[in-house]
């Protein structure tokens, strides 16, 4: 991240800075890691204290299975079911300590309430609909294909254009960031990195609305969702600068790195994670060595859990794939290519896949949401035909 300003500051920080009528504007520090790590100063009409009213809190602690977790497994994302308010429409399906990856399909704009997770960044990847991100430090328009990301504590709203959404969001424990190997010291992404600057969208368009009200805010905190009511309007800032912001990258804008020799899937790396990474599979040339062999060799990632999430395109390495479909491999036994996808993919010059990948350090653990949307049968797809067939 770098530095970012909207609206109106003073010419120093922590001094006095007035209204029109001569009033003060309330300063707001907002930091992410205690007072040590980035943070943004924020200047609001009103105190961002003004508490009114607590609600009744309730849990949203995911529920995990408990048997079975060493096992690959398929999910048929689209299956989750649309719902119509965008917090309940997410569905936890793997999580552990870190991160969780969940999936959501919501119909509904949040109109009459405002969203704050308190313990995770997010990183909503759009699969399918279009609309706005409004915060309080701006609006992010959002289309298919676009991560965003929304650093912890950000007071959001999500508007959508339509009623066909499909999102797939990574809380993470941790902040997220751009891989440390990309950027100089000074933070500035260098020219081996997959992506620049000017592919970052930050917020525009900042909103100030100096109202006084009931506005509803779900605060989430330790897997417990709380209702809060405030005095005024979360998205009064006159202006603010810092590091602290939400924005967005489209997986349209990463420039994939391609080799003579199969690449290692650290190339596709496009987020830095606590314990995980979030990485973008997208269309590209083949190796091009006169031997190379484009289908993936098998691997043992023996201390990491593989995500993929299939967005669009074909998938050389995979049969049977649908959109929004899940994958994941589990640490500590190897997965590789489905039987004949090696041979089909020697000799192809491109593919033009799209998935999102998260790779997690700590092993993922399936929730019963997920269970319902499992095809339980995908441990065995690695089996040539005629012997899948006799297996019961
Ligand atoms: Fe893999």
């Amino acid at each position: 991240m770098h530095y970012h300003t909207l609206g109106k500051i003073p010419a120093k920080r922590h001094v006095q800075f007035r209204k029109p009528d001569g009033s003060l504007y309330h300063e707001e520090l907002f930091s992410t890691e205690g007072f040590s790590n980035n943070y943004s100063l924020l200047y609001h009409c009103n105190a961002p204290t003004q508490i009114t009213q607590v609600g009744k809190p309730f849990s949203v602690a995911p529920k995990v299975i408990n048997d079975e977790q060493l096992k690959p497994r398929c999910l048929k994302g689209f299956k989750v079911e649309a719902r119509d308010g965008y917090l309940e429409s997410r569905v936890p399906v793997l999580v552990n300590n870190d991160c969780k990856v969940i999936l959501a399909a919501p119909r509904r704009s949040m109109t009459d309430h405002f969203y704050k997770n308190a313990d995770a960044d997010e990183v909503v990847f759009v699969h399918e609909g279009s609309g706005t991100l409004r915060t309080m430090y701006g609006s992010i328009p959002f289309s298919y294909g676009d991560y965003l990301v929304i650093p912890r504590g950000t007071v959001h709203q999500f508007e959508f254009d339509g009623e066909n959404n499909r999102l797939l969001v990574v809380e993470s424990n941790g902040p997220v960031t751009t891989p440390k190997r990309y950027r100089n010291d000074f933070g500035q992404l260098m020219e081996h990195s997959p992506f620049c600057e000017r592919d970052i969208r930050k917020p525009a368009d900042l909103e100030t609305h100096d109202e006084s009200g009931d506005f509803l805010f779900y605060i989430k905190k330790q897997d417990i969702m709380y209702p809060y009511h405030y005095l005024s309007h979360p998205f009064d800032l006159v202006g603010w600068d810092g590091y602290v912001y939400p924005y967005a990258f489209s997986i349209h804008n990463f420039e994939p790195i391609t080799g003579r020799l199969h690449m290692p899937p650290p190339i596709h790396q496009t987020f830095d994670g606590h314990n995980f990474v979030i990485c973008s599979f997208v269309p590209r040339m083949y190796d091009y060595h006169p031997l190379s062999i484009p289908a993936p060799y098998n691997h043992s990632n023996i201390d990491s859990d593989e995500v993929l999430y299939y967005v669009d395109g074909d998938f050389m390495s995979r049969k049977h794939v649908e959109r929004g479909m899940i994958t994941l491999h589990p640490g500590g036994i190897p997965h590789g290519p489905h039987p004949g996808t090696v041979e089909k993919s020697i000799g192809a010059k491109e593919t033009r896949e799209l998935a999102v990948m998260v790779d997690t350090f700590r092993p993922l653990l399936m929730t019963e949401q997920a269970a319902g949307i499992e095809d339980g049968t995908y441990f065995r797809s690695w089996l040539p035909d005629t012997v899948a067939n006799g297996v019961k």
